[in-house]
């Protein structure tokens, strides 16, 4: 996790490492810290708390220089203390670090420095690096040389950006986590994400494992860490930058929902023809898939949900599919080999977690593919294949669009394989592509008349709140439920409807209220379980169309369009992700940045 800026050219630095750090404090929000040139060496400002507070200490002291690094953190060697903030130096302040990742073999270096009279003043991994810096810059080499030998020396991930005193240039290498240069005419950008710096320039250059990047004022130079040119693309990126700020809206969570008409619309676009019933993926012609016999489907968090989605349509269609959490992948992955598809679903395709699984898979022999929102992330370039969701940036720690859009893109690729593989569709095509078509604006529809809010006020204070759904519903329900929980800090479940009675049905009490989702497929047996429900006192709230039974029966109503089994789910899930949204908003918790977790994800 955590996420690094950099600055090298004429303006100012510390505008755009402030703007930078508060667009990548979804990578973590424990401290923030800047350093820069002042001039006559390095100055930093570090401390405990968001980038907002980092802000103002500035504005009190302020800081000036045209070469700089930042950090946003999300602790893991060590509490978030000042201290512990990074960016970290040796103990002349001559060289400044900012690191992600972990340095697995940082207590051995640090005895190593320690015995050597090195003094440390933070628990964290990252600091080892000034200190081994140093050692190399006090045997007498070039700063280039002792950045390339101290990285040489560490095992583990990391992206870091150094920099040296009174050298106008940052150092830069990355092994694990991201790591991406921006170019503006002679301005230039380091960072672990592209947002970061999305309103300064659109042109990037992703950095590949190995990779240092050298950046001066007159260019950027790739090398490997030995040193040897590398040769990298220039590429632009097609974001809005208007799309990383809040807009009119008071959460980036709550925008991003707003923007599911839009991001689903992007998700189709150009991939299918409804008049012709033809579904066309870019890269992925007809045949693509002719031999896949078994698919597995690895992610974590809300993407597991759209991997769990892709795969019951898979499975219903007749190709046999698992959704796997990527962080049991490696203790328990079923035997793959090369008829086997292992698709990675992450939104970030930088997710520690399920970038391990997919290089388990990759060492197994087993065709891969990423569907990622991130062009150039990891997942993508280490996948044989990669498929877009282009949801656009999604800034919330809480994912929204970027699920709906995964779920479609990967309805789509369940076509294709499955025409591939079986000759058929897993869908009638002829009802299922115009509604696909029409989902953005059903979308729209629901945004504008929900009654979410209220649904939150009524039910606010519950002990504990369920989600039950079948079928296609049940991974909307675990969705509905991790979303509550992520960002309410309220207890919720998500459960198969029929798995209710087998065990949780002895928490049920007036105080649970359960919100039961209707697709379509078997809803009479769903409402049934949600009746043995309400006959224990839960309320029901009902999330489906407006002349469905389940109405008659349920407390409360959360209306959805009534659209193709398909297709329903994802319509309920923003209801779902809605009544979430409004219940934290009641509770005035901190929506776009829930505590103790982050975005991304970098360390397994
Ligand atoms: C983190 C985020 C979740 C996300 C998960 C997987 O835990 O907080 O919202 O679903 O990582 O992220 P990915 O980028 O792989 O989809």
């Amino acid at each position: 996790m955590c996420g690094i800026i950099g600055h090298v050219g004429d303006s100012d630095a510390i505008d755009t490492l402030i703007t930078g750090l508060e667009n990548l404090e979804y990578r973590g929000y424990d401290s923030a810290g800047v350093a820069v040139q002042n001039g006559s060496g390095i100055a930093i400002q570090k401390r405990s708390g968001r980038v907002s507070e980092l802000k103002e200490s500035i504005e009190d002291r302020p800081l000036k220089g045209r070469v700089g690094i930042g950090h946003t953190r999300w602790s893991t060697h060590g509490p978030p203390t000042d201290e512990n903030a990074h960016p970290h130096t040796n103990s002349t302040t001559d060289v400044a670090v900012v690191h992600n990742g972990i340095i697995e073999n940082y207590a051995e270096l640090k005895a190593r420095l320690e015995r050597k009279g090195h003094e440390f003043t933070s628990d964290t991994d990252t600091e080892v690096i000034p200190h081994l810096i140093q050692q190399y810059l006090d045997e007498g080499v070039e700063n280039e040389t002792a950045f390339r030998r101290a990285i040489d020396e560490l095992e583990g991930s990391y992206a870091v950006a150094v920099m040296v005193s009174g050298e106008h240039a940052l150092y830069a290498a990355r092994r694990g986590s991201p790591l991406v240069v921006g170019v503006e005419d002679d301005e230039f950008f380091l960072a672990s994400d592209v947002p970061a710096f999305l309103e300064y320039t659109d042109e990037v250059v992703y950095l590949e494992d190995g990779d240092v990047a050298i950046v001066r004022p007159d260019g950027v130079e790739f090398t490997d860490l030995g040193g040897n040119p590398v040769s990298r693309d220039l590429e632009t990126v097609n974001w809005d930058p208007e799309q990383t700020g809040k807009g009119e809206y008071d959460h980036f969570m709550l925008k991003e929902i707003f923007e599911q008409p839009t991001s689903l619309a992007q998700a189709i676009e150009g991939r299918t023809d409804p008049e012709t019933e033809a579904v066309h993926l870019e890269g992925f012609g007809p045949g693509t898939f002719d031999g896949v016999e078994t698919v597995q489907l690895i992610a974590c968090g809300t993407s597991y949900h759209a991997a769990l989605y892709g795969s019951l349509v898979l499975n219903q269609a007749g190709i046999p599919s698992r959704a796997l959490l990527a962080n049991e992948y490696s203790v328990c992955a079923p035997p793959v080999d090369e008829e086997t598809l292992v698709v990675a679903v992450s939104q970030s395709g930088e997710t520690a977690d399920t970038l391990s699984a997919l290089r388990e898979a990759t060492a197994e022999g087993a065709q891969t593919l990423t569907v990622t929102n991130v062009m150039g992330s990891t997942a993508a370039r280490e996948a044989d294949d990669s498929l877009l969701i282009r949801a656009g940036p999604e800034i919330g720690v809480a994912a929204t669009k970027t699920f709906s859009s995964q779920a479609v893109v990967l309805e789509l690729l369940a076509h294709r394989l499955t025409c591939d593989v079986l000759g058929t569709s897993p869908f009638d095509l002829e009802s299922f592509l115009p509604e696909l078509d029409r989902l953005p604006g059903r979308l729209e529809g629901l945004l504008e008349s929900t009654d979410a809010r209220a649904i939150a006020r009524r039910y606010q204070g519950s002990q504990s709140y369920f989600f039950i759904g079948r079928g296609l519903g049940y991974p909307v329900a675990l969705e509905g439920a991790l979303k509550f929980k992520e960002i309410t800090y309220e207890h919720a479940e998500g459960f198969a409807s029929g798995e209710l009675k087998h065990g949780p049905l002895a928490l049920v009490t007036p105080e649970t209220p359960v919100f039961a989702v209707f697709t379509g497929q078997e809803d009479e047996k769903t409402l049934k379980n949600a009746e043995e429900a309400q006959t224990r006192g839960a309320p029901v709230v009902a999330v489906c169309p407006d002349d469905h039974r389940a109405t008659e029966v349920a407390d409360a109503h959360l209306e959805i369009p009534p659209t193709n089994p398909e297709l329903a789910g994802l319509l309920a899930n923003v209801q779902l992700q809605l009544v979430s949204y409004h219940a934290a908003d009641l509770l005035g918790r901190p929506i776009d940045k829930p505590r103790n977790l982050a975005k991304s994800v970098t360390v397994e």
